[in-house]
C-alpha cells in the first residue's frame, strides 16, 4: 500500500516538473497609465494622438529597457515615470494641473513590493520629478510621506533636482483653470481627462513595484490632497499579490483604498489556495481572470459611489492588466513574452 502511494507521488512530481520549471523561468512585465476620463474619439485629431502614442511607448520602452537588463520592478517604474513627468501632455511635472491660486503643486508615491517600503510627497512646487523625490524618501529616510516645504528641504538636502515655476506651467492647464474661474465650473468639467501618471512592474528576480506621480485636480485648494501620494489608495506594491497604480478621481480612490484593496483581495486568494494549490500553479489564464476580476470588482465600488478613473496592475505571474470605468485611459504595457501595446479608449 504504502509502495503505491510513493509510486503515485513520484508520478505527480514527474508530471508536475516540466510545467513548475516552465513556471520559474525568469519573467518580466510592465504597464503604464498617462491618467483615465472623459475622451471623446471626436476630438482626438491624428496628430494628437500620435502625440500621446509616441510619448507612451518612450516611457513604456524606458521601463523595459530596465527590465529587461535584468534591473529592479523599482528602477523601472522610476525610468517610465520620469519621461511622463518631463512630458507635458500627461498631468504630472511638467504639464501639472494649477491650484486655485495659480501654482503647479505636484504628488508622488513609490513601493516596492519585495519588502513594503514606501515613500511619498505631496504638495512639492520645485521637484523636477517628484517620483524620484518619493523614491528618496523610500530608500534614505526613516519615513513614508513628506508633505511640502519639508519635503523639499529634504530633496535640497539629497541633492534633488529642481526646476523653477516656469518648467511646470503651460498655457492649456492655465487655460483650464481661467476657464474653471470664469464659468464658476468644476475641475471636472476642465479635467476631462485626469492625466496623473503611474507604472507597475514585476523584475526578472520576482519582485513587483508601483509608482505613481500627479499635479492634482485643476482649482484644488485648501491643502487638497488626492490619492496619487497616499499610500493603498493611489498606489501599493506586495510580492504576495500584485502591484497596483492608479488614476481618477482621487476622493474616491481614498475612500475605496483602491490599491491595496485589489492587492488585499488578491492576497487572501493566494492565501487560501485559490491561486496555488499545493506548490502547482493554477494556470496562468486563471490567475489573469482572477485578478482582472478583482480588479474590476474594486473599481465597480469607486463607481457605485460615484467615482470614476482606472487602475493598472501587474501579478506574479507577470499578467499585467488594466481596469477603468471611464470612456478611455492612456496606457500601454510590455512583458518579456513579447506583449508591447499602447491604447487609449475602451474599446482598444
Ligand atoms: N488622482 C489624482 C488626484 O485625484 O489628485
Amino acid at each position: 500500500m504504502r509502495h503505491l502511494f510513493l509510486l503515485a507521488l513520484t508520478a505527480l512530481f514527474t508530471a508536475a516538473a516540466p510545467a513548475a520549471a516552465q513556471d520559474t523561468e525568469a519573467r518580466w512585465s510592465i504597464a503604464i497609465h498617462g491618467g483615465a476620463g472623459t475622451l471623446d474619439p471626436d476630438a482626438m485629431t491624428p496628430a494628437r494622438r500620435a502625440a500621446y502614442e509616441a510619448a507612451l511607448q518612450n516611457a513604456l520602452d524606458a521601463g523595459a529597457r530596465v527590465l529587461a537588463a535584468g534591473g529592479s520592478a523599482t528602477d523601472a517604474v522610476k525610468a517610465a515615470i520620469v519621461p511622463l513627468e518631463d512630458e507635458p501632455l500627461f498631468n504630472a511635472g511638467r504639464g501639472a494641473v494649477f491650484t486655485w491660486e495659480g501654482e503647479n503643486e505636484l504628488d508622488a508615491s513609490i513601493m516596492d513590493g519585495r519588502d513594503r517600503s514606501a515613500g511619498a510627497v505631496t504638495g512639492v512646487k520645485s521637484i523636477k520629478n517628484p517620483i524620484l523625490l518619493a523614491d528618496t524618501v523610500r530608500t534614505d529616510s526613516p519615513h513614508v510621506f513628506l508633505t511640502g516645504a519639508g519635503a523639499e528641504e529634504f530633496a535640497a538636502e539629497h541633492g534633488i533636482e529642481t526646476a523653477p515655476p516656469e518648467w511646470f506651467a503651460t498655457e492649456p492647464r492655465r487655460e483650464s483653470l481661467e476657464r474653471m474661474k470664469a464659468q464658476e465650473l468644476s475641475s471636472l468639467d476642465v479635467d476631462h481627462k485626469f492625466g496623473t501618471v503611474g507604472a507597475v512592474a514585476l523584475d526578472m528576480q520576482g519582485n513587483l513595484a508601483a509608482g505613481t506621480s500627479t499635479g492634482g485636480m485643476t482649482g484644488k485648494r485648501w491643502g487638497r490632497v488626492g490619492d496619487s501620494p497616499v499610500v493603498g489608495a493611489g498606489t501599493y506594491a506586495d510580492n504576495r499579490a500584485c502591484a497596483v497604480s492608479a488614476t481618477g478621481w482621487g476622493e474616491y480612490f481614498i475612500r475605496v483604498g483602491v490599491a491595496h484593496e485589489i492587492c488585499s483581495r488578491l492576497r487572501f486568494l493566494r492565501s487560501t489556495n485559490w491561486l496555488t494549490l499545493g506548490n502547482r500553479r493554477v494556470p496562468s489564464g486563471e490567475t489573469q481572470a482572477i485578478s482582472q476580476l478583482a480588479a474590476d470588482a474594486v473599481m465597480n465600488e469607486v463607481k457605485e459611489l460615484g467615482g470614476d478613473g482606472g487602475v493598472i496592475l501587474v501579478t506574479p505571474e507577470g499578467h499585467a492588466l488594466y481596469s477603468f470605468n471611464t470612456t478611455g485611459m492612456y496606457r500601454a504595457r510590455a512583458t518579456s513574452e513579447g506583449v508591447n501595446e499602447v491604447a487609449i479608449f475602451a474599446d482598444e
